[in-house]
This record gives C-alpha cells, sequence and structure tokens, in this order.
C-alpha cells in the first residue's frame, strides 16, 4: 500500500488510510525503529525517548554532535511530571497556556531520562506539538519521542516528507507524510531551570507572549551568540545551522535601504560572472529580474515568510547557484525567529 524510497517506507497517513498509517509508525517506533513525523513546526526524527540503542542510531541518521542533546515530545501533562524532577510553577502556567504548541521547556531531569537523550546534562527539554497527526502517534504508541528536526545535520530543517527523503531516505525506517508543517519554523525553547526564565532559541511562541503568562521578564540567550565566550546556554547555539550549500548573504536594515544595497550587489556579483540567487519578499520581487528569485511571501505577513523559508533554501540550493543573496526583515515576535534561522543560514551579514 505504500511505496518506500532507498528501503525508506513512506506511510501516508489520508482518508481512510490515517489509522493503518498511525498504527504502522507507532509499531515500528515501539520496535526501536527510526520513524520521522510531522509536527506543526518541523519534520522530526522520532525514536523512543526512553531506549538507548534507539537515541543512538537518532545520532548516528543526523550525523549529529553527541553533545546536542533532544527534544522530547509527549501528549500528556503526566509525562512531563515523569520526565522531570522540581517542576516550577512557571512550567504548568506555560503548559496550561501554550500546549500543545510550539514551545519546548527546559527543566531539570529525572532519572527515567536516559543520559544519551540529554547528551549527559542534567536538564530536559520537553514539548507537546500541536498537530493531531503526530499526537495521535505519541498516543498510539505510549511512549515519549525524541524528535530532532529530521535532516542531516546542518542542512535546513524539513517542512515536508519530500525533505525528509532528500536528507534520510536510506538512513531510517520510514517516514510518516501528514503533509506540509503550518508553522515551519522550529519551537521557541525556554530554559526555566536559571534564575530568569531564559530564551535559547526564538520561535513562533514569543518573548512578549511568555512574559505576559508569566508576568515577569523573560531573558535571551542571544548575548551568548554575538561574543561566543564560556559555556553556551544551550549545546545547539555553538552549531551553525541551517546552511544553505550554496553561499548566503544576508542584507539587514531598514526596507529601502535593504533594496538599495540588494540591486548594488545584484549588480556587483553579475559582472563578476556570478549565478545569482535572490531570497526576497513579495514587495522586493518586482524590482529584480535576471537572476533566480525566491520569493517568501508579504512582508506583511510574517508568518508566511518564516512557513516558507526552508522549502526555499532547499530549492535555491538545487539550483547549483554561485551565490545566494537574502532580504532581512525588521520587526518583532516571528520576524525574530525567522532572522534568527536567516543568519545561522548567511555565510555573511551585511548591514544596509
Ligand atoms: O520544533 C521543534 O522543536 C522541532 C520539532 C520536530 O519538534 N525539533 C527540533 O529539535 O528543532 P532539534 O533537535 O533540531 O533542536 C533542539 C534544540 C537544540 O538546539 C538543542 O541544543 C536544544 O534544543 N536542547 C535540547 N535539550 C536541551 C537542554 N537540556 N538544554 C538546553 N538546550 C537543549
Ligand atoms: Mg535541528
Amino acid at each position: 500500500m505504500w511505496h518506500t524510497v532507498k528501503g525508506t517506507l513512506v506511510i501516508k497517513a489520508n482518508g481512510h488510510n490515517y489509522r493503518e498509517a498511525v498504527c504502522t509508525a507507532a509499531e515500528l517506533l515501539r520496535q526501536g525503529k527510526l520513524v520521522a513525523f510531522p509536527t506543526e513546526t518541523v519534520y522530526g526524527l522520532g525514536a523512543s525517548a526512553l531506549d538507548e540503542e534507539a537515541l543512538k542510531k537518532v545520532f548516528r541518521a543526523k550525523g549529529r554532535p553527541m553533545d546536542n542533546p533532544f527534544i522530547i515530545h509527549i501528549c500528556h501533562l503526566d509525562q512531563l511530571q515523569e520526565l522531570t524532577t522540581d517542576l516550577p510553577d512557571d512550567a504548568l502556567r506555560l503548559a496550561a497556556d501554550f500546549w500543545p504548541g510550539p514551545l519546548t521547556l527546559v527543566c531539570r531531569r529525572s532519572s527515567r531520562v536516559p543520559l544519551v537523550a540529554t547528551a549527559g546534562l542534567q536538564t530536559v527539554a520537553v514539548r507537546m506539538p500541536d498537530h493531531s497527526l503526530t499526537l495521535d502517534l505519541l498516543q498510539k504508541c505510549r511512549l515519549p519521542l525524541v524528535g530532532p528536526s529530521a535532516n542531516l545535520s546542518g542542512r535546513p530543517s524539513p517542512t515536508t516528507a519530500h525533505h525528509v527523503l532528500q536528507d534520510l531516505a536510506g538512513r531510517i525506517s520510514a517516514v510518516l507524510d501528514g503533509g506540509p508543517c503550518p508553522v515551519g519554523l522550529e519551537s521557541t525553547v525556554l530554559d526555566l531551570t536559571t534564575a530568569a526564565p531564559r530564551i535559547l532559541r526564538p520561535g513562533a511562541v514569543t518573548r512578549e507572549q511568555l512574559a505576559r503568562a508569566l508576568g515577569k521578564e523573560i531573558e535571551e540567550a542571544a548575548s551568548w551568540e554575538r561574543n561566543k565566550t564560556g559555556i553556551p546556554p544551550s549545546p545547539g547555539l555553538k552549531y551553525r545551522h541551517y546552511a544553505p550549500k550554496t553561499a548566503l548573504c544576508l542584507v539587514e536594515g531598514e526596507p529601502r535601504a535593504v533594496e538599495e544595497k540588494l540591486k548594488q550587489l545584484c549588480l556587483q556579483k553579475k559582472e563578476e560572472g556570478m549565478k545569482l540567487g535572490l531570497l526576497l519578499s513579495k514587495e522586493t520581487a518586482p524590482s529584480f529580474r535576471g537572476c533566480y528569485i525566491k520569493a517568501l511571501g508579504s512582508r506583511s505577513q510574517p508568518r508566511e515568510l518564516a512557513q516558507n523559508l526552508y522549502t526555499a533554501l532547499r530549492e535555491l540550493d538545487e539550483q547549483n547557484l554561485d551565490f545566494i543573496l537574502a532580504e532581512g526583515y525588521q520587526g518583532e515576535g516571528v520576524v525574530l525567529a525567522l532572522m534568527n534561522r536567516l543568519r545561522k543560514a548567511a555565510a555573511e551579514i551585511i548591514k544596509a
């Protein structure tokens, strides 16, 4: 009923096949196999969070450094209690307000969580995804599942089953295909083990929303990223992520200045004989021609920009370009998450 790509089973969860799809994926996971699954943010590479051998396979399949811990996905609040100790009130408050949803909470680890999952840390990252298929899968397999983004380490995160197969076909048992991911950027990671809650990775749940829910200031780990001295607050921060193979230059600043700078760089690169790709908003795109242009969406719809980012980066990468120029955006909320990913993808950042 389902086809395979290089030995990886592609389990389409639609219509009358839905129940069977969920059961098949759950059974493979219970056997300690690796199955990629969709969430509202990006596809995750699923494995039992309680099975050390399965966890080691996840590191190998992704080519992930062993010191980068996993997020554990759950479908019941009871599981948060089981996986953690000394759970702060803030965690329950945020879970009540934002779960299921794109928010990951870092809390103290309970002894039930294998150290392989937390990369030796005494803290554990947990989230309840807001996607009915993921929640059905978690219910069915009755296991907490790790779910690092289902890409090869260093590649853009996958937002479709096709992206997962581009990177991991032949390296994992199956992918559960639930269509494209609606958010398109990874969850907000919030550390609740420090004196003040601290955002380790910005996402669709914003700092303002978190501050309002808790009635207190929320810190950001961004300052560590600027200086890169001492121990990183999250192991993931020290790796260059989301990088396309083609060198990408990000131009930041006020929209008019960005457009002018992009025009100037575009001419310059063309004169150097480069095959150029442009990653632009719908508003800016009409001012350019003669290069490979990818329009992300409207500047007035930041969620649309976010949703399309990783697909666009993968598409640009397939064009055998010499260079990619990307438009930067100004704003709050999800724009900050979008700009965080664009900066990580960039080989060079220019202020217009
Ligand atoms: O939206 C998401 O969070 C997706 C979907 C599939 O759920 N998953 C995801 O996982 O992005 P991954 O492994 O690609 O990113 C997890 C991030 C890494 O930067 C990691 O360093 C950080 O979370 N992390 C995990 N456990 C941590 C911990 N105990 N303390 C600090 N950071 C942690
Ligand atoms: Mg990732």
